[in-house]
Parts: structure tokens; sequence; C-alpha cells
């Protein structure tokens, strides 16, 4: 079988981790990168051996090069350059969150659907083994009747360091950088239609830096999650149960998790971890092989779902982005 050929849009921070990971997954290689920066590019495309170097996103979207998208810009850019590669008929993988709400993800949708083009959210977390196996014991019961969640995604940062996150032109905050992982750990566990949504928040120059949120649903479980960008916490995710908890260290990047059962007693176990974006490229490049036009293990009804969760909580909290009436170009 011939291997998929990847383009990366954008190779900024995290592309480089994305360019490492895919290394691991064998039916899959990069041949082309795109930055709108000559020299940046270049070294990309050196230290990765990548034989293709475009000095455009629209030109790499037209050349018959590449196969699938891997975009990598920050936040408020997603939208329009994976619409350049889906209306070429290009597979993409769209960095967290996929767009900055759910208006601009439906309507990138819409287009994925029009051109018959494949679209995922590349949320790397809902393919780790540890978290994926968590929470099918916890739902098959392991610890009890499920009751609830609580999730921290906080890292505390000087805003000197990296002004986008602080800027609401660039989509900033914590909510949209980490509050997305937690609230998809909650939808993986309670599903996408909490019956009460919550939230509380300090703010910063118009963007959020430390948010908590409580979701409900029905039959009576209560998430508890946050996220931050001044404020450090352990980053661990925990479920809750009648008859004991399941630990997630580090749930976002989890390797391993604890059940820990009524009488003290524990269970821990260590699950593979090749890479944080092993998972999801491999998913990527089945359902793109298989013909699918989206993943049913991370449907794009979820990645819309939680973005109208997080346009309900940056509506509580007072936090808008210019986009937020008109689409970013
Ligand atoms: N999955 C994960 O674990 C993970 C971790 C970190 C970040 N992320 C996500 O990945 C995305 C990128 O984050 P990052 O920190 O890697 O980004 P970054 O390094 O700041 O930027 C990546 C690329 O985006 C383009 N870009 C940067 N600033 C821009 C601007 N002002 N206008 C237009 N384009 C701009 C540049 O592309 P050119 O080279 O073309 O100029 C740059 O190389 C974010 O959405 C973030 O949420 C995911």
């Amino acid at each position: 079988m011939k291997p998929l050929r990847w383009g990366i849009v954008g190779p900024g921070n995290i592309a480089h981790r994305f360019a490492r990971d895919i290394r691991h997954v064998p039916e899959c290689e990069i041949t082309a990168v795109a930055s709108r920066d000559r020299t940046r590019g270049a070294a990309f495309a050196e230290e990765f051996s990548i034989p293709h170097v475009f000095e455009s996103y629209e030109a790499m979207a037209k050349s018959p090069l590449i196969d699938a998208a891997y975009i990598a810009t920050p936040h408020p850019f997603h939208r329009a350059a994976a619409e350049l590669f889906l209306r070429e008929g290009k597979a993409v993988l769209c960095e967290k969150p996929m767009c900055v709400n759910a208006r601009e993800a439906e309507e990138l949708i819409a287009v994925a659907k029009e051109h018959g083009a494949f679209l995922m959210e590349a949320m790397w977390m809902r393919f780790l083994p540890a978290v994926t196996e968590a929470v099918e014991r916890a739902k098959a019961g392991v610890i009890g009747k499920v009751r609830g969640l609580s999730a921290d995604f906080c890292y505390s940062l000087r805003p000197e360091s990296e002004p986008k996150i602080f800027t609401p032109a660039m989509a900033g905050g914590g909510l949209l950088d980490v509050g997305v992982y937690p609230l998809h750990l909650a939808a993986m566990l309670f599903g996408t239609e909490p019956t009460s949504l919550d939230a509380r928040s300090t703010l910063r120059e118009g963007v959020d830096i430390h948010t908590a949120i409580t979701l409900t649903y029905e039959g009576g479980a209560i998430a508890t999650l946050s996220s931050g960008t001044m404020v450090k916490k352990p980053e661990n995710a925990y479920i809750y149960g009648e008859d004991g908890y399941i630990t997630l260290p580090c749930f976002y990047s989890a390797r391993e998790y604890t059940v820990t059962r009524r009488d003290g007693s524990e269970e821990r176990i260590s699950l593979p971890f090749d890479g944080g974006f092993c998972g999801e490229i491999r998913e990527a490049q089945r359902c793109i092989t298989e013909g699918r036009a989206e993943s049913e293990l991370h449907p794009l009804s979820t990645t819309v779902a939680v973005l109208r969760q997080m346009d309900a909580v940056r509506k509580s909290i007072g936090v808008s982005y210019p986009f937020d009436k008109k689409s970013a170009t």
C-alpha cells in the first residue's frame, strides 16, 4: 500500500512534535511543508528530511504531492487554512480547537461535506490507550455507578513569554488553549449534552487566565473542570464512582491510570505511549484510506458540541473575540 502523503501547514512549535511522532506510523510520510516564511519552511524541511517546501499554503493545497494536510497554525487561522485544503479535496487534520467558535466549525464542516473531504480535529487525548481504557472501564462499572469527574489543565506562563495566549485577537485564554481537553474528557465519559453549565473565571486584558466549569448530566453526574494560564495545578483527572475512583495522572498525555477501590486497594495499569500524536495520526490514516468523511471515534459532532460549550462558557465569563461576529481570514 502506498503511504499517505502529508503536508504540514505552519511549521511552528507543535508541528515539530507532529513531525517527530509521525515517524512511528509506518503507512504515513511527510512529503511537503508550507510556511509563509521561506527560511522557516526550509529549516523545518531540512530537520525532518522533507522533500518539498511551499512558500504559500494555497500552493501546497493545489499540489498533487500531498493527500492530507496537518493544520498547525494558531487557533484563529485554522478555519481559513483548513478550508483551502478541503476545497481542493485534500484530507485535513486540524489542531485543537478546530475553530474558535461553533459557528466557524459548522461552516468548515459544510465545506468538507461539499467537497467530500475527510476532516478531524487533532485531539490526541481521545486516542491515548490509557484514557480510552480508563473511560471504558469506568463506563463498564469498575468503580460502580459513575458520579463525577474532576479534571484540571492549568499551567503558569508569563504573558511576555507567549503573547498570543493573552491576546483576544489571537483567540487567547486558557479555555480554548487547554480547557478543551477536560471538556473533551467529560464528553467521552458523559456525552455532549449536559443539563447545565456554569462557569466562573478570572480575566486579564479580555482573556481568561483561570476558569472553573461545572457541568451536570441527566442521571446526576457532575463534572468539575478547570483551565488556566497563570495558575499551576497538578494536571490530573479523577473519575469518581460509588465504589471507588480512577486517577489519570497528566490526563491529556496519560500513560497510566490507577483504580482505587472502596477498600483502598489499588490497581495500577501502564499502557503503551508511542508519542502523543500516533493514535490520532493512525486514526486519520485509517479513515482517509477507507474513504471515510470523518472518524466515528472522534466525530465532528463532538468537536462542534465542545465548541458550543466553550462558546457558552465565554458568554458567561465575558470573553469575546473579534471574529465571533465575523470569520477571520
Ligand atoms: N496537540 C497539542 O498537544 C498541541 C500543543 C500545542 C499547541 N497546539 C495547537 O497547535 C496550534 C499551533 O500552536 P503553536 O504554538 O505550535 O503555534 P506557533 O508555533 O505560534 O505558530 C505555528 C505557525 O502558525 C503560523 N502563525 C504563527 N503566528 C501567526 C500569525 N500571527 N498569523 C498567521 N499565522 C501565524 C506560522 O506559520 P508560517 O510558518 O507559515 O508563518 C507558524 O509557524 C494551536 O492551535 C494550538 O492550540 C496543540
